[in-house]
């Protein structure tokens, strides 16, 4: 059962869409006050695991750290991190009582979740203006189920979204982007996505093409389709201030842009330099910038990703004008000598400078310095900041239902807020080459499922630092199960796409057998997003009475047939796994057989080598397993064979 409680004046966020009765009793689950903001508590028993909050850090199970919502751009996702680029404020507490609560507020909410004291959930934020929905069921499925109901179906790429994508902030000529298909191409690696990432842009002007590198666009998307690779082009939310550039032009006299207060257009310099962020939390604000992806699906194109939408802020003027003042200040209050020895020696900025220069970026005083226009009312950002990212998107889906509407359009986003799940998938951002990301990127996709985000995925091999051959087969390996499966890398890094390593067939193998479990996995996601069911779900979703299962942390299930254990450890040549019941250890062998074992429930070690993909099918299940292909059209739907326990029965999604 669903119940739908209201504190203040809260903002409608349209997270949740299905029409509710606002319940008068009392929520008769921990304690809340609204005295000083909203804060609500609850007494956690010892065996109560929290799930949710979408896109966090650590652990399946939440307890035991802190969380806020805010949504941020920040590069270094190490263990300590509290907010990274999506906000999505779900959690169910599973234990004595299954209880859900979706704190629907659109700024920052802190959730302390046995950090300051071990046996106490605090959910608090300043303002009491919020809806909270306390959703109770029979277990933390089925309310997760439930909650999906109410915030609307999840967003449905194309087929082709779940082939296998390369991408690298880098590539810039014609030749760079030729070369990589070539690179996949010649040595039969599957391909169905390359990523433009911004230097394609012309100056990194959203919706332009660079016209020294791409004289003819259209002939560039044409012949990458002509390959049965469909591009990807980034968009950015600054609009780079240009005159002559129609839709810095546009905006500028519609109004369309973030205002200050004094009512001029907001300035922050993003990658273009100084650029206006439209208004997207302003419907007709949302319809203009939406319309703008015409440009490029004129063109052929019909897959983007949107990106520094948190938004993204690297300075304002307001930010340099202090760190100018206090440098000033520091000049003329001290003695030319001491500023010729700050000048000589290496990191010996006074504070007091460093301090402006850490607080130019993501800077919290700009978010409270821009105001939206919604419905005639002005919004000041930082009570709406984590609805950024949503909106953009929002505005992009919006707009492919009008442009094309018989079509389905590749749309993911870096930030996010439950309610963008009805318009894209999201990717989780800068990550790093490490270990421990590999994990963290299993640990985040049932999170985010539980959230509607179905159509979700890591940069593989990571995005910051530099990759190992190990480490991207690996990754690649978990990648073969997320939706989406794509390999990116920062400007700088060494080469990472799957061709520039040894043994080549190893890549051409792991990638291939995402191929041959594409019918399956694109059943499944279909299942998923039509049922509001989840594609990925921790062990405790599908065995809640067994102990180890609900505190087994590496491990997925995926669909309704099988669980994953990717190996995530360094040099090692295999890992433990715990089986909740009688299941079927299958391998994907690099010379194309199949290796199958009857494993029983309970702990096993199993050997995994570098170039083998595992799965486990469980009891009396069976799933269909294609053979491999260069791109997702290639793939023959009608020469499946199934692969688990001989009796079972599948059944198969396709359109
Ligand atoms: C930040 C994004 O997270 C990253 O994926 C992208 O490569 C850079 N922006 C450059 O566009």
């Amino acid at each position: 059962m669903v119940k739908k409680y209201v504190f203040g004046t809260p903002f409608e966020t349209e997270a949740v869409i299905c029409d509710m009765e606002v319940c008068k009793d009392n929520p008769q689950i921990g304690s809340i006050s609204v005295q000083d903001g909203f804060r609500f508590e609850y007494k956690i028993n010892d065996m109560d695991v929290i799930y949710g909050l979408g896109e966090a850090n650590r652990g399946i199970n939440k307890r035991g750290y802190i969380y806020v919502s805010d949504c941020s751009d920040d590069p270094e996702h190490t263990e300590g991190k509290i907010s990274l680029y999506g906000a999505h404020n779900f959690i169910i507490i599973s234990g004595k009582e299954n209880v859900g609560l979706f704190f629907d507020y659109p700024s920052k909410l802190t959730f302390d979740i046995g950090y300051t004291r071990h046996d106490e959930l605090k959910v608090f934020c300043d303002r009491a203006d919020l809806y909270v929905y306390v959703i109770t069921g029979e277990s933390a499925y089925d309310i997760t189920k439930q909650f999906r109901r109410i915030i609307g179906r999840s967003y449905i790429p194309p087929k082709f979204a779940f082939g296998f994508g390369q991408s690298r902030w880098g590539y810039r000529t014609r030749k760079d982007f030729d070369d990589v298909v070539k690179g996949y191409r010649d040595n039969n690696i599957p391909l169905d996505m390359l990523y433009l990432d911004i230097d394609y842009m012309q100056d990194y002007k959203d919706f332009t093409t660079n016209e020294e590198n791409f004289p003819d666009f259209k002939e560039f998307v044409d012949s990458l389709k002509a390959q049965n690779v469909h591009p990807v082009p980034i968009i950015d939310a600054g609009v780079k201030i240009e005159d002559g550039y129609d839709i810095y032009e546009e905006g500028k006299e519609k109004g369309y842009f973030c205002k200050r207060e004094d009512g001029t257009d907001f300035v922050a310099a993003v990658w273009p330099g100084w650029t206006h962020f439209p208004d997207v939390l302003n419907k007709d604000a949302r319809e203009w910038f939406g319309s703008k992806y015409k440009r490029l699906i004129d063109q052929g194109v019909d897959a983007f990703w949107n990106d520094m939408n948190e938004p993204a802020i690297f300075y304002t003027e307001e930010g340099v004008a202090a760190l100018d003042k206090a440098i000033h200040n520091y000049v003329e209050g001290n003695d030319i000598c001491v500023i010729e020895d700050i000048i000589n020696t290496a990191n010996a900025v006074p504070a007091e400078i460093k301090q402006c220069m850490q607080n130019l970026q993501n800077n919290e005083e700009d978010y409270k310095r821009f105001y939206h226009n919604i419905d005639g009312k002005r919004v000041r950002h930082d009570l709406v900041h984590n609805l950024y990212g949503y909106n953009m998107t929002r505005a992009a889906g919006e707009a492919f239902e009008k442009i094309a509407p018989d079509k389905r359009i590749l749309m993911f986003s870096r930030s996010s807020y439950i309610g963008m799940h009805r318009y894209g998938g999201v990717w989780t951002g800068d990550n790093k080459s490490w270990w421990s990301h590999i994990l963290l990127n299993l640990k985040m996709m049932p999170s985010l499922n539980m959230c509607g985000f179905l159509y979700t995925g890591a940069d593989i091999g990571g995005f910051g630092d530099n990759t190992t051959r190990d480490l991207l087969l690996r990754w690649l390996a978990l990648g073969v199960f997320t939706p989406l499966m794509r390999n990116h890398t920062a400007l700088g890094t060494r080469n990472q796409e799957c061709y520039r390593f040894e043994d080549i067939e190893d890549f051409r193998h792991v990638i291939g057998v995402r191929y041959r479990l594409i019918p399956y996995l694109y059943s499944e996601y279909m299942k998923a997003a039509l049922n509001d069911d989840m594609y990925f779900k921790p062990l405790g979703f599908v065995y809640p009475d067994d102990k180890m299962a609900i505190e087994t942390e590496d491990q997925l299930m995926l669909g309704n047939e099988i669980m994953i254990a990717p190996v995530y450890v360094q040099n090692t040549s295999g890992r433990h796994v715990y089986l909740p019941e009688e299941m079927k250890f299958i391998k994907f062998m690099p010379d194309g057989t199949i290796y199958e074992q009857l494993l029983d429930k309970g702990h096993h070690y199993v050997e995994i080598a570098l170039n083998e993909v595992p799965l486990f099918i469980r009891k009396d299940k069976c799933i269909p397993v294609a053979e491999a292909a260069q791109s997702v059209p290639e793939i023959k739907w009608d020469e499946l064979k199934y692969i688990g326990y001989e009796e079972a029965e599948y059944e198969l999604y396709n359109d």
